[in-house]
């Protein structure tokens, strides 16, 4: 260690002072600046703040005692913040850490139980509107979407509900304000079947199309235990050479096999949709009874589930202003439509369609 030593001091005005500490902590820190290695760090405290021949202590030994007692104040005040820079240096020299005392109040104990992150999980409708769309893709159907708000055309009018028509009374609509200076088909609505999708899907793709579409829909209806304005549905839609209802009922009853359970029956009750002739309600045999009759399916052993039929060839005309390849001369297709809140409802033993919404914890846990 080189012999340490401060230079004499006579002169106490507070600018000499200044001075003579500014020239102190201006070596401090250029020492500090190139310490590296532990032994380094010792030397530097050592030389700084040793007791005996730390420069420190020179300062007060020699500077204090020499200053006249009207300087001594001024002396210390400097003296002081000098020893806390040097202290400072050798502290971020050393890699120093936090004191001991803030050690101590951030101390954690690692044997503690960790705070644990909650898993999320799918919403049950989210995982019903999967899981219709899987059974789908695995018979190789593609899947698509579509806007929620749509146009008059797409919603009614190519679908086969002509303006005026009552048909277009069974899905009470809401519709976007200020839109009567539109024509008629270009007015936007809310969509209130998924079904619109299927023009959109033709218009983009010549056949065959295989595809299921997911998604919300809107209706101008009152809520109840089973009717939501908001609601979801997955539509689906096969187009190819010789398509038959067999392979409508061979597709639906098989899907409704894989959604629940191998045991169920379904048949094909005669309907009405505009975009489909000949059209049918699918029924499934009662989940809740196995068919012979309870009060979840009214006694009648059935549960009405899903609308379905073959693809009005009107809707192919509308399809072949796009796509000429929609000639219903020489393709045809079925269709299908399904609630995904019905189903899962009905999956889940859930009586209260609000309940998917409430967003009331008790109830999605036990679907985690
Ligand atoms: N769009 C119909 C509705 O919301 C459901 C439906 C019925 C869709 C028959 C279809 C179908 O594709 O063929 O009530």
């Amino acid at each position: 260690m080189t012999n340490v030593s401060i230079p004499e001091l006579a002169d106490f005005t507070e600018s000499a002072l200044d001075k003579a500490f500014a020239s102190l902590e201006a070596s401090a820190r250029e020492a500090a600046a190139g310490l590296s290695g532990d032994e380094a760090v010792e030397a530097f405290r050592l030389e700084w703040l040793g007791r005996k021949q730390g420069r420190l202590n020179d300062v007060s030994s020699r500077w204090l005692k020499a200053a006249p007692p009207e300087a001594k104040k001024a002396l210390g005040v400097r003296f002081n913040a000098l020893k806390a820079v040097v202290e400072g240096l050798l502290e971020q020299a050393a890699g120093a850490g936090p004191s001991d005392a803030s050690l101590k109040a951030e101390a954690i104990d690692v044997t503690l139980p960790g705070t644990r992150r909650l898993l999320g999980a799918e919403h049950p409708i989210t995982r019903t509107l999967n899981e219709i769309v899987s059974v789908f893709a695995a018979l190789g159907y593609s899947v698509g979407v579509g806007p929620e708000v749509e146009t008059d055309y797409y919603n009614f009018e190519c679908m086969n509900f002509p303006p005026g028509h009552p048909a277009r009374d069974t899905q009470d609509t809401l519709v976007v304000a200020n839109q009567e200076r539109r024509p008629l088909r270009d007015r936007l609505l809310l969509r209130t079947h998924t079904s619109p999708v299927q023009m959109r899907t033709m218009e983009q793709q010549p056949p065959p199309v295989r595809i299921v579409i997911p998604g919300k829909v809107h209706r101008n209806d009152a809520a109840d235990a089973t009717h939501s304005p908001i609601f979801h549905q997955v539509e689906g839609l096969c187009v190819d050479t010789n398509i038959t209802f067999s392979d409508l009922k061979g597709t639906l009853d098989h899907a409704m096999k894989a959604l629940f359970g191998s045991a169920v029956k379904t048949r094909f009750f005669p309907s009405f949709f505009p975009f489909t002739e000949p059209s049918a309600d699918v029924q499934i045999s009662c989940i809740f009874c196995g068919g012979k009759g309870c009060r979840k399916c009214k006694n009648s052993g059935w549960i009405e589930l899903l609308g379905c039929g073959m693809v009005d060839p009107a809707v192919f005309a509308f399809a072949a202003q796009k796509q000429p390849a929609y000639d219903p001369k020489k393709i045809s297709g079925f269709a299908f439509g399904m609630g995904v809140e019905r189903i899962a409802m009905m999956k889940y033993g859930v009586s209260e369609i609000g309940q998917f919404y409430a967003g009331d914890m008790r109830f999605l846990n036990q679907f985690v």
